[in-house]
């Protein structure tokens, strides 16, 4: 989704600006843009396609400035163009803006009858239009923005600045990250905090309702009404090269090589000696879990599959009941929450619109005994509006597809799921340590697929030509199926779905021919002969298969059959370790078609927008 940088200093911010746009390019965008003041009054430039453009722009006609605002727009209203590309202007002011306005209809009929001319098809446009009224009627920028703010029905993150007012530079929050950066005579805002690291490792992160004023030699935090805030500094322990691609050509295949790592990461302190310890939920979850009977999961994307395996879990093995619904469709029902639940959402980011409108959603009921949320950042809003954060420590995730989010929180949600079943008496020490053991395999058992990348590129080689494939697995394999059908689709622009085996002949065998790779993850276990037995419907329909399974669940090549042989794991690894082949396959074919393999076209890293 868009990304908003800001800088106040005495140097020139330029260059500050254009760094922390390409640290932001990860979220998605298609155009870029900034406005600064200088000597001239306000510039701007503004460019469609990647940020190297808006660099190249500005390096045929340089500006030089002490305070500017920046933007990557993920187009929501109007065609991305450079009309449409933000700042938007009025005539001294300019703004940047992450969010949807969404009575920007009236706002803007209001205030062509008041006289001002619009360029752009965008919701944010009225926002400098309302701020430049609010100035032309004797208001300074900070009393502007209190008063306009009220007005604006929806989401916003707001940089604003006014060439009449080269000392400041105002933000506000409503719905939409914004994290203020604190340097020494010099102060910085941006969408994510990685954007601002080459300047700064101390944040100050901005609440619902904040407003901030920013000068080169300070900061104040208000509401609308003009009641002062305190908010936190926090050191950054990130370096600034935490987010760059290393030795790899993308951030995706470095994401995808960084899981055992992640994966270890996740679980280091979390247990010991075969137990999972109580203390990862932190000092109040015994007291919030000890009334939960029931699981009740939200997510949206990959972090919806992460939660459709751990279903199988709660009730396999927890033996506690467990539902599992995407965000966006759970937020506009009016969902029946059983007594005692314990609300889990899932998330990466943290800051997905959807999942943070369903988590809001669900606090209206009573029955929520505790919320607690699975996310990969500390600081993002999931986390400030739950009562327990089970942090993934996967490290900063760029690429637009997730991938070590995705395992990461897998292992949490076994975490979870073990301390359930402990609590509930469905599992006995002996138990939970064979658990335990399974999920301390897991960055071994990753590594050793890892080991066969070079398999992996010449199978995609031979589906290059495909124009679809079928992903398929049965029980927590049949998310895992999902999960690598979205990988591919998400990446390579191949359209693939994903059933559950046993669904083949209901309707989806119909497609199976030639021309339809199917794509089956076949572990071990006691659905094996069922998936056999699917299979077997494929190939005698003249279907090309793809197996991934253990190398003696007894499958072997032969024409029209290719057999990956995964490493033998258990119940609670085979979801995590079978994922990285079909990321794999995803990427390859992906580089293999030249695709934009860590921004694929139309999508953002970080929606949050619904
Ligand atoms: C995954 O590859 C996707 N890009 C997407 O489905 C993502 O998982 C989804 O938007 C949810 O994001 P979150 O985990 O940050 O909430």
């Amino acid at each position: 989704m868009c990304g908003i940088v800001g800088a106040i200093a005495q140097r020139n911010v330029s260059p500050i600006l254009i760094e922390g746009l390409r640290r932001l390019e990860y979220r998605g965008y298609d155009s870029a843009g900034l406005a600064l003041v200088g000597d001239n009054g306000l510039q701007r430039r503004r460019a469609v396609g990647k940020v190297a453009a808006l660099a190249d722009a500005l390096a045929a006609s340089p500006l030089d400035s002490r305070l500017g605002i920046a933007h990557t727009r993920w187009a929501t209203h109007g065609v991305p163009a450079e009309r449409n590309s933000h700042p938007h202007a009025s005539r001294t002011v300019a703004v940047v803006h992450n969010g949807i306005i969404e009575n920007h209809e009236a706002l803007r009929t209001r205030l062509i009858d008041a006289g001002y001319a619009f360029e752009s098809e965008t919701d944010t446009e009225v926002v400098a239009h309302l701020l430049q009224q609010q100035i032309d009627a004797g208001s300074s920028l900070r009393q502007a923005l209190c008063a306009i703010l009220p007005e604006l029905r929806g989401a916003y993150a707001l940089a604003v600045i006014d060439a009449n007012s080269p000392d400041h530079l105002l933000l506000a929050r409503k719905g939409s990250p914004l994290v203020l950066g604190v340097g020494i005579g010099e102060h910085f805002a941006a969408s994510d905090a990685l954007a601002l690291l080459p300047v700064t490792n101390r944040f100050v992160y901005l609440e619902e309702g904040d407003i901030a004023e920013l000068r080169a030699s300070g900061y104040e935090i208000f509401t609308a009404d003009g009641t002062m805030q305190q908010r936190p500094v926090r050191t950054s322990t990130l370096s600034p090269d935490a987010v760059d691609k290393g030795p790899y050509r993308h951030f995706m295949t470095k994401e995808i090589f960084e899981q055992p790592v992640a994966l270890a990461q996740t679980l280091q302190g979390r247990t010991a000696h075969g137990r999972v310890l109580e203390a990862c939920l932190g000092p109040q979850a015994e007291a919030l879990l000890a009334r939960v009977r029931n699981v009740h999961i939200v997510a949206c994307g990959t972090s919806s599959h992460a939660g459709m395996v751990a279903r199988y879990w709660f009730e396999q093995i927890a033996r506690v009941p467990c539902q599992v619904e995407l965000a966006s469709e759970f937020r506009y029902r009016n969902p029946v929450i059983a007594p005692d639940t314990l609300f889990i959402t899932i998330s990466q980011s943290g800051e997905t619109a959807d999942t943070l409108e369903a988590l809001r959603h669900a606090r209206q009921s009573a029955n929520v005994a505790a919320a607690l949320v699975i996310c990969n950042a500390p600081e993002s809003s999931l986390v400030r509006e739950s009562d327990i954060a089970l942090m993934t420590h996967a490290g900063p995730e760029r690429s637009v597809a997730s991938t070590k989010a995705f395992t990461t929180q897998l292992m949490a949600l076994a975490l979870v799921m073990l301390l359930m079943a402990r609590r509930s008496g469905a599992i006995d020490a002996e138990r939970e340590a064979e658990l335990v053991a399974q999920l301390e395999a897991a960055p071994r058992l990753v590594e050793d697929v890892l080991a066969q990348n070079d398999r992996i590129r010449q199978i995609a080689e031979s589906l290059l030509t495909k124009q679809n494939a079928l992903f398929l697995g049965r029980g927590p394999m049949w998310p895992v199926a999902m999960e690598g059908a979205l990988k591919l689709k998400e990446v390579s622009y191949v359209h693939a779905e994903a059933y559950a085996a046993g669904e083949l002949k209901h309707g989806p065998l119909a497609l199976v021919d030639e021309d339809m790779p199917v794509i089956a993850v076949a572990p071990r276990g006691d659905l094996l002969d069922k998936v056999k037995s699917n299979l077997q419907e494929v190939r005698a329909r003249g279907g090309e298969l793809l197996v991934f399974a253990d190398a003696e669940a007894g499958f072997r090549d032969e024409p029209g059959v290719t057999v990956f042989g995964m490493p033998h794991g258990a119940e609670l690894t085979d979801p995590i370790v079978y994922t990285i082949p079909l990321q794999l396959l995803a990427y390859h074919v992906a580089v293999l078609k030249g695709t934009d393999v860590d921004q694929p076209r139309n999508l953002a890293k970080s929606v949050t927008v619904e």
